[in-house]
């Protein structure tokens, strides 16, 4: 089997990732050093797939430490690169631990890229690329504005870097721009673990809804769009998962145009914040707690995707609907509160 070696695979779109590589008959191996993540997801995938899936706990950005992984996996065929912080707000407040972390981190897995002769790679990017875009839908070739956080700032010089880096090797790559990742796997084993108090709207209103959160905020109302609410493309982390598959198989069969191709990975619908959450309030039947705040610094009115080239050359056709996205992130934070329950009564049994 061909092996592929994906960072950050312990995280949300990492973990999706690896279970549908091995749904198509590649062997993943995980380089993570959990600092964002848990190794939990990897008994979820075990229990999907079947398959034992080994983590390294390497600090990317540590050279030598990451060297020794391609030392030992020689073997390798591709590289899905999805380890870095992403957390808009944190990245303006530490935008130098971003830098550094999110930069250091891609250099030396495509130097280590470029020793072994890995053949293919595959770089997690954003819409974030885009900025507030001028018009909607964004293609791949609409106008790349400034970032508008140092999180955003790490993605533009990434693919910049993995352009480049491509450019004077012999490998070939392909830059996933995603739109909104939400949703769990439909068996509830994997999902979404946000650190702390969510920053993103799907995981804040699951939790709201649990009673984790006792109130949602809506970051404003009054925005330029049909309801005042911000639209965004939202799209299911299975849908996304499977899009990197795709995009293996095209580099393997030599089918890219370009030594390095750009892909939007997103549905094509906006969705606005009121909307995502009555989709949930009629999937849960649940009534959410929510209200009206200001805007957040930061956020954009309007963005969704012109998925058409990623439809047309990587065969990529997103399966889940709204719906669906709501239901299989409520199914997933209902589970977490099942296991937390029970967590919570065997150590009140032990004490
Ligand atoms: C969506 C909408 C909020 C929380 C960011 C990154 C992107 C990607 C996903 C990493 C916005 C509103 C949210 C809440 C709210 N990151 N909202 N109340 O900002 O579009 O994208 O996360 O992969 O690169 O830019 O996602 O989910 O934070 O916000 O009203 O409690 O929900 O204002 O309009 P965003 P988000």
């Amino acid at each position: 089997m061909n092996k592929i070696l994906v960072t950050g695979g312990c995280g949300y779109i990492g973990a999706h990732t690896i279970v549908d590589l091995i749904e198509n008959g590649f062997e993943p191996v995980s380089i993570d050093n959990n600092s964002r993540s848990s190794t939990s997801l990897l008994a979820g995938i075990k229990e999907i797939t079947g398959v034992a899936v080994k983590n390294y706990k390497v600090d990317l950005a540590n050279f030598d430490d990451t060297y020794a992984v391609f030392q030992e996996n020689t073997d390798i065929k591709g590289i899905i690169h999805f380890a870095a912080y992403k957390a808009v707000g944190e990245s303006v407040e530490q935008p130098l631990m971003y830098y550094e972390n999110n930069l250091f981190s891609l250099i030396n897995v495509l130097k280590c890229a470029k020793e072994f002769e890995v053949p293919h790679f595959i770089f997690s990017s954003s819409c974030t690329v885009y900025g507030s875009p001028d018009t909607i839908p964004v293609t791949e070739d609409s106008p790349i504005q400034p970032a508008e956080s140092p999180y955003g700032a790490t993605k533009q010089m990434g693919e910049q870097i993995v352009r480049d880096a491509t450019q004077s090797s012999d490998f070939k790559s392909v830059l996933l721009r995603y739109f909104n990742p939400v949703g769990a796997h439909p068996s509830a084993l994997i999902g979404e673990l946000p650190l702390g108090k969510p920053q993103n709207l799907v995981p804040a209103i699951t939790q709201t809804a649990v009673g984790k959160i006792k109130e949602l905020t809506v970051f404003g109302d009054d925005y330029d769009t049909r309801d005042g609410s911000c639209v965004r493309d939202y799209v299911h982390v299975c849908d996304i998962a499977h899009a990197h598959t795709l995009a293996l198989q095209l580099l393997m069969e030599n089918k890219n145009a370009a030594a390095c191709e750009v892909y939007n990975l997103g549905t094509g619908n906006g969705v606005s914040v009121l909307e995502a959450i009555h989709a949930f309030e009629k999937v849960s039947d649940v009534k959410l707690n929510y209200k009206i705040g200001p805007r957040r610094p930061g956020d954009i009115v309007a963005i969704y995707a012109n998925n058409s080239l990623a439809k047309e050359k990587l065969k990529w056709d997103p399966k889940y609907s709204l719906d669906e996205m709501m239901a299989t992130a409520w199914k997933w934070q209902l589970k977490l509160q099942d296991d937390e329950a029970l967590h919570n009564n065997v150590n009140f049994q032990m004490n």
